[in-house]
């Protein structure tokens, strides 16, 4: 199963995912790291490693979200794409997009949604005062932070946070979920092991509890 990950930035959990995928018994390959910041700093990584890299520059199409899309779908199409892991991508798809890729498309928030859509998610999980936070893995639908939730971590939130140091325990808990969860559904997908019921998915085991803070 070939792997696209698409970033915008420091794309540290998709570090995690390639490292995961190093595993000889990983079901998934990373085969592209695809960008639209032509600056992100996850494609250098990537490209230092030797993982084949692109990127689409959306500044480069203007108001047109639909051409935009069409040349990322182009991208995915010439790696010869089975899935698409958004981690970190910052422009919102159309449903365009998201129709083409339904049910390969997967992205990751920072919160245990439906709690918190959307950005700033620490500091308002700390102005909420939520004793527990975390991260979600789910797939993509075209509202925003919707979609049929595949894993979710919950960490704690200590009296004495800052949003700095909540997103710092919750990046922690995406970097071991996310690679959990993309092998479920790349595995499960193969053997029938789960299925989407009334927008709910049914059939993916959940992460241990040992393994939900890896030290990272
Ligand atoms: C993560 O917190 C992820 O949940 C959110 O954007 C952040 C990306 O961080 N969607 P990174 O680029 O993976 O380090």
């Amino acid at each position: 199963m070939r792997v696209a990950i698409l970033i915008s930035g420091r794309g540290s959990n998709m570090q995690a995912l390639v490292h995961a995928a190093k595993a000889a018994d990983y079901p998934a390959d990373i085969a592209l790291v695809l960008s639209n910041r032509p600056g992100a700093a996850g494609l250098a990584w990537a490209g230092e490693r030797g993982i084949a890299t692109a990127c689409v520059d959306h500044k480069g199409y203007g108001k047109d979200r639909e051409a935009f899309e069409q040349a990322l779908h182009q991208a995915l199409e010439n790696a010869a794409i089975d899935w698409v892991c958004l981690a970190g991508f910052m422009r919102l798809l159309t449903p365009w997009f998201i129709e083409r890729w339904h049910n390969r498309l997967i992205n990751i928030h920072p919160s245990l949604l439906p709690a918190f859509k959307g950005l700033d998610t620490h500091e308002r999980a700390l102005q909420a005062g939520v004793k527990l936070h975390g991260c979600t893995v789910h797939f993509v639908r075209p509202q925003m932070d919707v979609g049929p939730i595949i894993a979710q971590t919950a960490v704690p939130v200590m009296d004495d946070d800052e949003p700095e140091s909540l997103a710092q325990r919750v990046l922690g808990a995406e970097h071991a979920l996310y690679p959990h969860a993309l092998a479920q559904i790349v595995k499960g997908c193969h053997q029938e092991g789960w299925t989407i019921k009334d927008e709910r998915v049914i059939g993916i085991a959940p992460l241990t509890k040992a393994a939900q803070s890896p030290n990272d």
